[in-house]
């Protein structure tokens, strides 16, 4: 019986992990530990079978309740658990540097206390700060660190210790890096849900700066399946970069999303951009694809169309996730230019 322990399961991506492992096998444990943040809802999880799925409600920077948490023989441990969103960051670091930092070293102690077999860091792409907006320029595993927000100086940070614990404890570790996320259960204070929910109310839509900053679009369950892969099949100390050769201008996607829908452009209302603003990001996807295979299912129409369906029939989801602490959320950052949600 293979056990997992994953963190920040409740989340956008994480829930999208655990309901994969539990399809591919069948007969595994997975302990899901979430300190149910803002972006953290039970509503992810719905469904999910009880009997293989055991919800714990923690915070990842108490080592005690995480290594009361710990089943024996854990074969491993994948940590999703993070403060995720730049703007917020921006406007105050502390959880970020709590979490993302204290929370990780605690995680990789109580790893090694335990003797889990591997722990696995999922990262992000901004840990390398950002590209010239030219499309000869890519991260790739070496690139150098150049966090440019205090959320990716805390990604950043968190690399460095999973590093160092693989390093000098020899504790078996992965990291995979990523780009933009999309897909179903994302929290809408990100850009395309919220793009997606501002427009289906016939909102405007915010759009920073030029909108011609670039991202790398992944849909939410490729990105999971390159995570499974680097857990089963990742050489112990690698990073993998991760991504679907899918780069976009911000403002083309608010263009396609409204296209999708059948609303006017007009919705979209620029506001003013976000402080040191990186501008371009683009993986270079060709260590996970050549070492572990990898390849993306969804083309970005086709994982378009599924996220929209998804945010169509789940209404109540959205509703429900945009009233309560995200009207404060949005009333800070957009209110003056662009109203309330
Ligand atoms: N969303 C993206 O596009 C993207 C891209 C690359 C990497 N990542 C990384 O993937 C991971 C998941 O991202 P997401 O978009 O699903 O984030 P999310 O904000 O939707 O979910 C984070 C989850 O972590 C939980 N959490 C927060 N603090 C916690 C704590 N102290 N203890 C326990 N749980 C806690 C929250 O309750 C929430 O369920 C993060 O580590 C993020 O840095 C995200």
């Amino acid at each position: 019986m293979r056990k997992f322990f994953v963190t920040g399961g409740a989340g956008f991506i994480g829930s999208a992990f655990v309901r994969l492992l539990l399809d591919e096998f069948p007969s595994c444990e997975v302990t899901n530990f979430d300190a149910l943040t803002y972006a953290g809802n039970p509503d992810n999880l719905e469904g999910l079978d009880s009997l293989r799925h055991y919800f714990i409600k923690g915070d990842i920077c108490d080592g005690d309740a995480v290594f009361a948490a710990l089943a024996e023989n854990t074969d491993a441990i994948i940590n999703f658990a993070a403060e995720s969103h730049v703007d917020r960051s921006i406007a105050s670091a502390d959880e970020f540097l709590r979490t993302n930092i204290l929370g990780t070293q605690v995680l990789l102690d109580v790893a090694r206390a335990r003797g889990v077999k591997r722990f696995l860091q999922v990262s992000t792409d901004e840990v390398m700060g950002s590209l010239p907006d030219d499309e000869r320029a890519f991260f790739t595993e070496d690139s150098p660190f150049r966090p440019n927000s205090p959320y990716a100086a805390s990604k950043a940070a968190a690399e460095h210790l999973v590093r160092a614990a693989h390093h000098t404890f020899g504790l078996d570790t992965v990291i995979t890096r990523c780009g933009n996320n999309y897909g179903p259960r994302q929290f809408p204070e990100k850009f395309l849900p919220l793009l997606l929910a501002n427009a289906l109310n016939d909102e405007p839509i915010p759009v920073y700066g030029d909108g011609l900053n670039v991202r790398d679009w992944i849909y939410v369950d490729d990105h999971c399946r390159a995570i499974l892969l680097a857990l089963e099949k990742g050489r112990s100390g690698a990073t993998y970069n991760i991504g679907a050769r899918n780069e976009r201008r911000n403002l083309e996607i608010a263009k396609s999303i409204l296209d999708q829908l059948g609303k006017s452009h007009s919705l979209i209302k620029f506001v003013k951009d976000r402080p040191g603003h990186d501008r371009r990001y683009a993986i270079d996807p060709t260590l996970v694809e050549t070492e572990l295979g990898w390849r993306p299912r969804e083309s970005w129409e086709s994982g378009l169309r599924k996220m929209i369906k998804w945010y169509r029939s789940h209404t109540d989801w959205l509703e429900r996730v945009r009233s309560g602490a995200y009207r404060e959320y949005y009333a800070r950052q957009y209110g003056a230019e662009v109203g309330a949600p």
